[in-house]
């Protein structure tokens, strides 16, 4: 059975006061999820080591928002993958819709960097979704294939064990739409569909695959109820204790069912 992930991406919110104390709030409250749950938490670069001394020791993991393709060097503002590990890092996010719609990231440049990442050590979340155009299109299918095929170039099966899949429908991501249970539900079989005809059956049934756009407390259940949604990539409500709980608590809850 494979183990729910509930991962929070903090994209450049938070202060160093206000990231420790929200780490602080979720190493108390973790240990009681563990290990039906695995929580993960991303914070931007900055806060990455008061965040992972906070965590220490705690059920939390925590993780990066990207990271450069490229080792140790010359490449002016980027973050190298042995830095974040460095930093106790376990997890990079790659990918996201804001990377690739907003700072021009290629599938190409998602690749380079998704390959680095594993073969440094990290498990990568690869981020993949459609547009709303593409999807009023008939497209997204489409869109999944071509990303997740771009994305996964050249990493074999040995490797993509340390992947998980985010599907991020990019017109659900901070907009208060979600994704209807069954819409996810159906994105998610292709995902998972994608993954067994790419690689093997066998290994699609280990690969989580996450749901991420407007999850919140009320519509968590729901959406991680369904076959093929293993956690949930979330974004605003992983700002504050009071709304990223409730949604570790409806994984909890929904992985003791039998
Ligand atoms: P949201 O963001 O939960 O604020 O919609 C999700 C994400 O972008 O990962």
């Amino acid at each position: 059975m494979r183990r729910f992930l509930i991962a929070g991406n903090w994209k450049m919110n938070t202060t160093r006061q206000s990231g420790v104390a929200l780490a602080g709030e979720l190493a108390a409250v973790a240990a009681n999820y563990d290990p039906a749950v695995e929580v993960l938490v991303c914070p931007p670069h900055p806060y990455l080591i008061p965040v992972a001394e906070k965590l220490g020791g705690s059920a939390v993991q925590i993780g990066a928002q990207d990271c450069y393709f490229q080792a140790p060097g010359a490449f002016t503002g980027e973050v190298a993958v042995e830095m974040l590990k460095d930093c106790g890092c376990r997890y990079v996010i790659l990918g996201h819709s804001e990377r690739r719609h907003v700072l021009g990231e290629t599938d190409e440049i998602i690749n380079r960097k998704t390959r680095a990442a594993i073969s440094g050590g990290l498990h990568v979340i690869l981020c993949v979704g459609e547009l709303l155009s593409e999807r009023q299109a008939g497209q997204t299918e489409e869109v999944l294939d071509r990303q997740m095929q771009g994305g996964l170039s050249g990493v074999t099966e040995a490797e993509a064990e340390h992947l998980v899949i985010a599907y991020e429908p990019v017109w659900a991501i901070g907009t208060g739409v979600t994704a209807t249970p069954e819409q996810a539900e159906s994105a998610h079989e292709h995902l998972r569909n994608w993954l067994a005809s790419r690689y093997t059956p066998a290994f699609s049934e280990r690969v989580r695959i996450l749901y991420g756009g407007s999850v919140k407390a009320d519509n968590a259940e729901t959406l991680l109820g369904q076959a093929n949604v293993d956690g949930a990539l979330v974004g605003g409500a992983s700002l504050k204790a009071s709304t990223f709980v409730p949604i570790i608590e409806a994984a909890c809850k929904l992985s003791t069912r039998t």
